[in-house]
């Protein structure tokens, strides 16, 4: 049931207009399921659509920016009663977006962030990524102290919004500190075996024993880049230091065993708070803020990462 009907019956009945989650009918457009994290995101999604009776529509986007626009255009055309997008790019939204506010379908952004009018979208549930970024990059000046430390960086996916806002708030982390020094920078794309090519290439062309530390824009790069260096013959976590971002079950098994040194939490459960912002708003008009911000945390070798691993391996990463 479309909003603007609801609200005329409602001024037609002077009654307060009811939506009750059951009648809910949402779009989900994913990424893909590039990462641990990712699948994670998709299993709470479907998870929570169950608990409270909507009928979930999920569309997978295999990375790609048009499968996603087709995705809601298929939905609009449907008439569902809110659309969940998860956006790979940070660009090109505008015309799709119009689209669904012509339709009068609510858009509701996951995890990313786009570079679009915030009137085009109901809210966005993201973490604060540049927070994110410069946490680990505090992290790691604070570890290596004076000493020199050549980085190199994996980043996520060209031209999406953490892929950018994670380099930034890195960046911002170090800035104070002379002794860090990002000497490669590239994409993995998200992936383990991005990751893990990545990381051969740059062990090959700088040389294992003079790269200080890594930072992965997530942690299935950094699990990866793990194994690029351990066939190098070298200690990740002792020789090449490891930070990286997500906190998925494999990052806290990998700094249980001493294999890499910190990682900063990304909840998988993007689709809770925008599931209760809109149906909140399709009940009775709430506007939810435009930013929902989920919460950040770092986790290193002082918490208990096998207790955590234990717990988190069973979430649908
Ligand atoms: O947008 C969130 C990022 O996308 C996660 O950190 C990463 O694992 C995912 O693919």
């Amino acid at each position: 049931m479309k909003r603007r009907t609801l609200l005329l019956a409602s001024a037609v009945a002077l009654m307060p207009a009811a939506v009750f989650a059951a009648d809910l009918t949402v779009g989900f457009s994913q990424i893909g399921s590039e990462s641990g994290w990712r699948a994670a995101e998709t299993s709470v999604a479907k998870l929570e659509a169950e608990k409270r009776g909507i009928t979930l529509k999920f569309a997978d986007a295999q990375q790609k920016q048009e499968n996603q626009i087709k995705a809601i255009r298929s939905f609009i055309a449907q008439g569902v009663d809110g659309i969940f997008i998860a956006p790979v790019v940070a660009t090109g939204w505008d015309e799709v977006l119009e689209e669904a506010k012509d339709a009068d379908i609510p858009v509701l952004l996951l995890d990313r962030k786009v570079d679009a009018s915030d009137d085009l979208y109901l809210t966005s549930v993201t973490s604060d990524t540049v927070y994110e970024g410069k946490v680990a990059g505090e992290w790691l000046a604070e570890a290596v102290g004076g000493a020199e430390c050549n980085i190199v960086e994996l980043q996520g996916t060209t031209g999406s919004s953490p892929a950018i806002d994670r380099k930034n708030g890195f960046e911002q982390g170090i800035a104070g500190s002379d002794n860090l020094k990002i000497v490669r920078s590239q994409t993995g794309d998200f992936t383990r075996s991005q990751g893990k090519v990545v990381m051969e290439s740059f062990l090959k062309a700088e040389g294992g024993e003079n790269i200080c530390a890594l930072y992965a824009h997530n942690d299935d790069m950094a699990v990866g880049a793990i194994q690029a260096i351990k066939e190098a013959g070298l200690k990740p976590g002792e020789d090449i230091l490891v930070v990286a971002i997500d906190a998925v079950p494999d990052a806290h098994l990998a700094i249980a065993n001493g294999e890499m040194n910190a990682t900063i939490e990304l909840t998988p459960n993007m689709a809770g708070p925008a599931y209760d912002a809109l149906e909140k708003y399709l009940a009775d008009g709430t506007m939810p803020p435009k930013w929902i911000q989920t919460e950040s945390r770092l986790f290193t070798a002082s918490d208990d990462n096998n207790a955590i691993y234990e717990e988190k391996k069973q979430l649908g990463y």
